[in-house]
């Protein structure tokens, strides 16, 4: 008899201990979790409670306005970041430590972890500022050629594929990277889509983008 194999063919824990993630998936089999996912679903809300919570919280609603929420971002956005994080083709003094510790395994859990967590919206601070904000994100600015964000970021800012979900996201966040995308200092952008518009965006009109953003609740 093959004493390395138990039923379900799974390496004997006893002969090779709880080294690998593989394993430890195995073992989530055995003890009945069941048979594909949950094991690195567990990782990635482990992970989430353990690392990302100081910045994000736990469930993505970061309640600090200088990082960024990340509670329902599509899947697919967040697996991109991550990635541009770990190439350094986003670059960030305070992201890049974090995704130093992580696993390539790691990054598509956590993705669909946060991305199946609900955004969370918060009051705007210049209420006077929304209705200019509104007007940029469904008309643009003909004047200065400015497309309007819908477009691409789809009704409430809820995004799409690799649009991600601007809505309910802090302001201060967004303003900073409107400002990181017109001078260049993020150009992770595909086609040059955020670069081009950013440049557009007079500072009044960042703020007042990010103002109507921040109060959006697509539940
Ligand atoms: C020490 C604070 C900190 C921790 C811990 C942290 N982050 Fe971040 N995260 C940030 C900051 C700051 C940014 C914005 C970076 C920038 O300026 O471009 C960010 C950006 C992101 C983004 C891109 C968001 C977007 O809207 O484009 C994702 C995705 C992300 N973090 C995921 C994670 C995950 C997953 C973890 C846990 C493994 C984590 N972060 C831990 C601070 C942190
Ligand atoms: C032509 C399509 C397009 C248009 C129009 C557009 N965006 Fe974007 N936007 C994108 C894409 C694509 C990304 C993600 C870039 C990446 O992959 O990192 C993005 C990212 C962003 C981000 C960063 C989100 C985050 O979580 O870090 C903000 C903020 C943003 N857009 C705001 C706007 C605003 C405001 C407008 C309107 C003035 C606008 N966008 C118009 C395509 C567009």
């Amino acid at each position: 008899m093959n004493s390395q194999r138990n039923a379900r063919g799974c390496p004997n824990l006893r002969d090779y201990g709880l080294r690998s993630r593989k394993l430890v998936a195995c073992a989530a089999v055995v003890l009945g979790f069941g048979v594909t996912g949950p094991a690195s679903a567990e990782d990635a809300k482990t992970i989430a409670a353990t690392v990302c919570v100081a910045c994000h919280s736990t469930d993505g609603n970061s309640v600090i306005p200088m990082f960024p929420k990340i509670a329902g971002l599509q899947e697919e956005y967040i697996v991109k970041q991550l990635r541009d994080f770990m190439s350094g083709r986003r670059k960030s003094d305070v992201m890049a430590p974090v995704v130093a510790q992580l696993k390539p395994e790691d990054v598509a859990p956590l993705a669909a972890y946060f991305s199946a967590q609900a955004r969370t919206p918060s009051a705007p601070e210049d209420k006077k500022a929304v209705s200019l904000g509104k007007l940029i994100f469904y008309d643009g600015n003909e004047e200065s050629g400015l497309p309007a964000c819908v477009g691409c970021h789809q009704p409430l800012g809820v995004g799409h594929t690799i649009y991600p979900r601007i809505g309910g996201q802090h302001a201060q966040y967004v303003v900073q990277q409107l400002k990181n995308f017109a001078a260049g200092d993020r150009a992770n952008d595909a086609n040059r889509f955020m670069r081009v518009t950013a440049k557009r965006l007079s500072e009044e009109e960042m703020h007042a983008v990010a103002q109507y953003l921040v109060g959006l609740d697509a539940k």
